[in-house]
């Protein structure tokens, strides 16, 4: 791996000279500049780690350096010196995105433990990375993500039956990607130029859905103006979706069947044979094997569908899943309106795990892009950009409503199989959930929050900005 890489900034030469030579001599990649443009050049020429600057310099100064490297494009974290008692502009600094500050005089080691601190968080980030890019890579086919045992089975099945002409019927709850599975089996398979076709069958009544899929003759019935080839035909050598097929009455059903044994129908209205050869892929969100039983479902029929089936787990069923694919619709999302979002705060990610989500993957994606439209630029998504309420109690106002979101967040469990944290870890991960279920419980109210938790004001103040509650801005006078 290539030395860390840092732009030195400062105008005193022998202060530059000095820090110079102690970063060489740990093995850092060092350029120095002796004033402020000339190290804006060498930032906009070059891609360093670590900018390490005077926060006074003569031209463009500490600050205006800084602002460069929170270009979107950059990845350079900065640190400032600052003269000894002007606390305030080192305040500023790190308000405006700086890494850490070191007041002048310090010793050289003071330096070099900030920046070695400072480099590793670096590394540990590429690392994650690249983590989540091989990931990304190993555990997503055709846009379908997941890492979850039977969804990698799911993945594989994909794979393996599209080079074929089977028929497919993909079943799982809304949102859990069946329309998706459908677009990857065709886009796989060796028909993936000719035309895929999808029919909605819920969405019209049944003489209706008939025309729909086999077509009609000129005068069939009032209305049919001209003929029209249905879908049945536009899809010939290629992919026919029908969607929702546990909504197709008994009669479309007969006549289903027929195309599927003899691959041949007659358009409504007319005598012509027509052959088709097209491959079909169902979905449902109903139990077919029940709907047969109660008489609903022709059996022949669910048994010419049913030839590969493929099941969608919901998401509650693969909570392993769910970060992931809150990654991997973030950097979508981000990228399609152009926001630099940093990412998932921890209690952001901790929200969406506790989460049932029944609106599967669909409701994680609707929730991403509003955090993505909602959250600030270069700042994490917080839970409340995710749930989009304003009177969201984590912001400490009084809910008119709760979403449930919010309530699950605030009183589910996580299950843990593994039990691998530290006794410190798990004692700030039950404080953390404490404090919420307890403001919660007072409507937002810190006053008698704090008062139930044996904290004053302050106190209670404290452990939230720890654990990123958001409860307020300003901190309360001791009490
Ligand atoms: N495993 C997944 N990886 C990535 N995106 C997914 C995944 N599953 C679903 N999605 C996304 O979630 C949204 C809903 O998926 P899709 O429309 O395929 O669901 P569906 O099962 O057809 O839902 P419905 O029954 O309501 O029609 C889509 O935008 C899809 O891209
Ligand atoms: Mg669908």
């Amino acid at each position: 791996m290539s030395p860390t890489s840092i732009l030195l900034v400062d105008d005193e030469p022998l202060m530059r000279l000095s820090m110079l030579d102690a970063l060489k001599a740990v093995g850092y990649d060092v350029q120095a500049a002796a004033t402020g443009n000339e190290g804006k050049d060498l930032l906009l020429k070059g891609q360093f780690d670590i900018l390490i600057t005077d926060l006074q310099l003569p031209g463009i100064d500490g600050l205006g350096l800084l602002q460069l490297c929170k270009e979107p494009s950059r990845r350079t974290e900065a640190i400032m010196i600052t003269a000894h008692g002007s606390v305030e502009t080192a305040v500023n600094a790190m308000k405006a995105g700086a890494y850490d500050y070191i007041t002048k005089p310090f010793q050289m080691d003071e330096l070099l433990l900030v920046v070695e601190r400072l480099s590793k968080v670096q590394a540990l980030k590429r690392e994650n990375q690249q983590l989540r890019q091989q990931l990304e890579g190993k555990f997503n086919f055709q846009g379908i993500v997941g890492r979850n045992e039977r969804m990698r089975a799911v993945l594989e099945k994909v794979k393996l039956v599209a080079g074929t002409d089977s028929t497919v019927l993909v079943v799982g709850e809304s949102g859990t990607g069946k329309e998706l599975v459908a677009n990857a089996i065709h886009h796989h398979s060796p028909r993936k130029d000719q035309a895929f076709i999808k029919v909605s069958c819920a969405a019209l009544p049944e003489t209706l859905l008939e025309a729909e899929l086999f077509g009609h003759e000129k005068g069939a019935f009032t209305g049919a103006l001209r003929q029209r080839k249905g879908r049945f035909e536009l899809a010939h050598r290629g992919t026919l979706f029908l969607d929702e097929i546990g909504e197709i009455s008994l009669v479309v059903q007969v006549k289903l069947l027929r195309v599927l044994q003899e691959r041949q129908f007659e358009r409504v209205g007319g005598n012509e044979t027509i052959e088709v050869d097209v491959r079909l892929i169902c979905a449902t969100q109903k139990d077919l094997k029940k709907e047969v039983t109660q008489g609903r479902f022709r059996e022949d029929l669910y048994y010419r569908l049913n030839v590969v089936p493929i099941m969608l787990p919901p998401l509650r069923e693969r909570r392993e899943d769910v970060l992931m694919l809150a990654e991997h619709v973030l950097g979508n999302r981000s990228e399609h309106v152009k926001k630099a979002i940093k990412g998932l705060s921890p209690a952001a990610e901790e929200l969406l795990l506790r989460y049932s989500f029944p609106g599967n993957v669909r409701e994680l994606e609707n929730m991403i892009e509003r955090a993505v439209a909602l959250g600030r630029e270069r700042e994490e998504i917080q839970p409340w950009d995710l749930c989009g309420y304003a009177t969201c109690p984590f912001l400490g106002g009084m809910p008119q409503e709760t979403c449930g979101f919010c309530s699950e967040g605030l009183t589910g469990r996580i299950e843990r199989k593994d039990a691998s944290e530290s006794l410190a870890t798990a004692r700030e991960r039950f404080e953390r959930e404490y404090i919420l279920s307890v403001l919660a419980q007072t409507e937002g109210s810190k006053t008698m929050a704090a008062k139930i938790l044996g904290l004053s004001r302050k106190g209670l103040w404290e452990k939230c900005k720890r654990y990123g509650i958001a409860i307020g801005a300003t901190e309360p006078e001791e009490d």
